[in-house]
Formats: C-alpha cells, sequence, structure tokens
C-alpha cells in the first residue's frame, strides 16, 4: 500500500513536471511569435528580416558583440541611440530611433525574439525582468 502511494506521489510530480516545461514553452513560443511581428514592422527596414544589417548604415543584430550586454539592448530598444556605437570592431553613427510606443511586454517579446534567434538562448525574457531595467535606463527621457 505504502508502495503504490509513494508511487503514484512520484508519477504525480512527474507528470507535474512536464506540464510546467509544457507552459514554459508555449509561453515561449507565444513571445517569439509577438516577436517576430513587431521585428518586422519596426526594425526589419534598418536591421534587415535575417537581423544581418545594411551595410556600413545599421548594424547586424545576428551576430553582434552589443547583444552580450542585455540591459543595454533593452534600454535601446525603448531609447533608441544617437552618436557612435561600435559593433563587432565596426563603427556606426546614425540615430537609432526611439520607439516610446512600445510596451513593456513588446520589448518583453521582442527580446526573446533577438535572443532565440540571435543570441543563442532558448527561454523567454520575462516582461518582469524587462520591466525594472526599462525604469532604470539611462537615456530615459
Ligand atoms: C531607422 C533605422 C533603425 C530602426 C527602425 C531600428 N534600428 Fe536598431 N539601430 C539603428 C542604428 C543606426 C544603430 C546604431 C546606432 C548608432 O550608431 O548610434 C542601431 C543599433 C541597434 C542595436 C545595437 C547594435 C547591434 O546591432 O546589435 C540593436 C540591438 C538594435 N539596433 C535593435 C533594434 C530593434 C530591435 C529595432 C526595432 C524595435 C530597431 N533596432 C530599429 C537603426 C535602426
Amino acid at each position: 500500500m505504502r508502495f503504490w502511494s509513494g508511487l503514484s506521489l512520484v508519477v504525480l510530480i512527474f507528470l507535474g513536471s512536464i506540464s510546467c516545461q509544457d507552459d514554459q514553452e508555449i509561453k515561449r513560443q507565444r513571445y517569439i511569435t509577438e516577436g517576430i511581428l513587431i521585428y518586422k514592422n519596426t526594425c526589419a527596414n534598418c536591421h534587415q528580416n535575417k537581423g544581418q544589417g545594411l551595410a556600413s548604415l545599421y548594424p547586424p543584430i545576428a551576430g553582434a558583440d552589443y547583444l552580450t550586454n542585455k540591459s543595454d539592448v533593452i534600454c535601446l530598444i525603448r531609447y533608441g541611440h544617437q552618436g557612435a556605437l561600435v559593433v563587432n570592431g565596426k563603427t556606426y553613427n546614425r540615430p537609432m530611433p526611439a520607439q516610446p510606443q512600445l510596451s513593456d511586454l513588446e520589448v518583453a517579446e521582442l527580446t526573446t525574439y533577438l535572443y532565440n534567434e540571435w543570441g543563442g538562448e532558448t527561454k523567454v525574457t520575462d516582461v518582469k525582468t524587462v520591466t525594472p531595467i526599462l525604469q532604470k535606463c539611462k537615456h530615459r527621457e
């Protein structure tokens, strides 16, 4: 009797952890799907569909060393960037427009897409992580 109840507990925990992973995976797919749409509408003009950038005008996002600092990326998406910026040893110097219309959730979805597509990640950058970062951005008006 004790053996069976112990076993069913193990089975329950096992099933529970599977459905948790499923929830995470569904959330990740949802963030990425939204992120792709936002990217196509607001970013691809300059950075191009495959994130390869455009000549010396717009830096690449795919393979960019700039991705190592995720907080900088999150702030830059919302507040843009003025002045010179070095990506993979190459200097770019055109304004990146601010996107104040993007909600915290949209910034999170976009960041999740960028990092899953070009940053080697397979996880969500949750809006709960993004909001406090956005509140601390240096270039915030
Ligand atoms: C009008 C063109 C334009 C648009 C639209 C634009 N960017 Fe940029 N982006 C730039 C430029 C130019 C820079 C370099 C900034 C500088 O030189 O000061 C840059 C820099 C960046 C960087 C840091 C450098 C790198 O390549 O890794 C990231 C990340 C980035 N943009 C992401 C985005 C995302 C995400 C969007 C959509 C919300 C977006 N950009 C929309 C022009 C643009």
